[in-house]
């Protein structure tokens, strides 16, 4: 009997644990009710202090998960803001990246959007897609871009970036779920980083007209998922690493590869029907 309760013992028990239990829930529920108006406040002045929004709100709507462009989970945080070709000017930095965990996609494409990259960007921590081309940024990539563990897509082209492609990008192997580098048209220089190579899961990748010099990395025959890869209009070393002859795609190829290669290497996989994947392989995404 030592370490038994008697049947009284436990009918108490049982009468407290009932009487308290619907005080325990309900106090849990309004604190998660508090935190999460708490959290999606902080998100709604968030985009008010980005000013973006001025003109995107409709009428007598307080809710900002109905904003133009704005997607919320079930909870009322941000997973989704898209404003693609509306005019936004101003800085990239303005909306305050801090405050957004839960985003997931990201598209402010063809803006008039200026300053840098804010290094806050890499709060963005569930980001998977990631599109400012068209813009007018400036400086260079920050280093966090490189923390981003669940980025499948980015795209950055047709800015004015400068500096070079941080090694981060490949180093911390956090980006294993990349799959579309684009970073064509702006004015990296500098040599294309080896790290390059251990992006396993990029099926695109294009470095189009920048300054990039020295030699394509052999690390890219480590890519052996590439689909589409465009290095053009660069001032890389002509010669071609051997390891080139790990992409599967470049079968495919017998008599594209330009005369001028080495400058212009463009290796893509010309069978699209084969594939089955026209609509999808993004061949003009930069600089039109
Ligand atoms: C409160 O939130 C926590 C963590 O998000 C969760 O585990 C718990 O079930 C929630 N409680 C209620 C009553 O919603
Ligand atoms: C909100 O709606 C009320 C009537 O429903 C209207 O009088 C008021 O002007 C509206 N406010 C705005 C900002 O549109
Ligand atoms: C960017 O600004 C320029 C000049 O103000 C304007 O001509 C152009 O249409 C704008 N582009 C976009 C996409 O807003
Ligand atoms: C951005 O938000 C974070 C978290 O809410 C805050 O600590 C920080 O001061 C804000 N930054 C600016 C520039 O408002
Ligand atoms: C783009 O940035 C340059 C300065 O770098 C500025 O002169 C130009 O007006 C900007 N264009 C737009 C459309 O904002
Ligand atoms: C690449 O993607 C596949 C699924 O498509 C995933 O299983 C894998 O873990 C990813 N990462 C690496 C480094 O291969
Ligand atoms: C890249 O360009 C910047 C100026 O934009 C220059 O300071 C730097 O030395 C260049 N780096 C390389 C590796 O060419
Ligand atoms: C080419 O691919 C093979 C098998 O995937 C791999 O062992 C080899 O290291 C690759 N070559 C280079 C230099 O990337
Ligand atoms: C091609 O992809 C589409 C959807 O992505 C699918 O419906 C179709 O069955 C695929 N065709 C082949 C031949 O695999």
């Amino acid at each position: 009997m030592a370490c038994a309760f008697s049947n009284t013992c436990r009918a108490v028990i049982v009468f407290i644990w009932a009487a308290l239990t619907p005080l325990i829930v309900h106090v849990a529920s309004a604190t998660n009710i508090s935190i999460h108006v708490a959290a999606s406040e902080i998100e709604r002045q968030a985009l008010l202090n980005g000013g973006w929004w001025k003109d995107r709100i409709p009428h007598n709507t307080s809710d900002h998960c109905n904003w133009v462009g704005i997607t919320c989970d079930y909870k009322g945080s941000i997973t989704h803001i898209e404003l693609v070709e509306c005019s936004i000017k101003g800085e990239l930095g303005s909306l305050n990246f801090s405050c957004f965990p839960n985003l997931q996609y990201l598209n402010l494409w063809n803006n008039n959007l200026s300053g840098s990259i804010p290094p806050q960007i890499g709060s963005l921590s569930n980001l998977k897609y990631l599109n400012l081309r068209w813009n007018n940024l400036t400086g260079t990539i920050p280093t966090e871009i490189g923390i981003f563990r669940n980025l499948e897509e980015l795209y950055l082209p047709s800015n004015k970036l400068n500096g070079v492609l941080p090694q981060e990008i490949g180093n911390l192997k956090s980006l294993i779920w990349l799959s579309r580098l684009f970073l064509g048209c702006n004015q990296f220089n500098g040599t294309i980083p080896r790290e390059i190579g251990n992006l396993k899961n990029l099926t695109h990748l294009s470095l189009i007209t920048n300054k990039r010099t020295g030699a394509i990395p052999s690390t890219l025959g480590h890519l052996t998922s590439l689909l589409y890869l465009d290095l053009s209009s660069n001032q890389l070393h002509s010669f071609i690493p051997l390891e080139i002859g790990n992409f599967s795609a470049l079968e495919d190829l017998d008599g594209t590869i330009p005369p001028e290669i080495g400058k212009i290497l463009l290796l893509q996989n010309m069978d699209l029907s084969q594939n089955n994947l026209s609509g999808t392989i993004p061949l003009t995404l930069c600089c039109v």
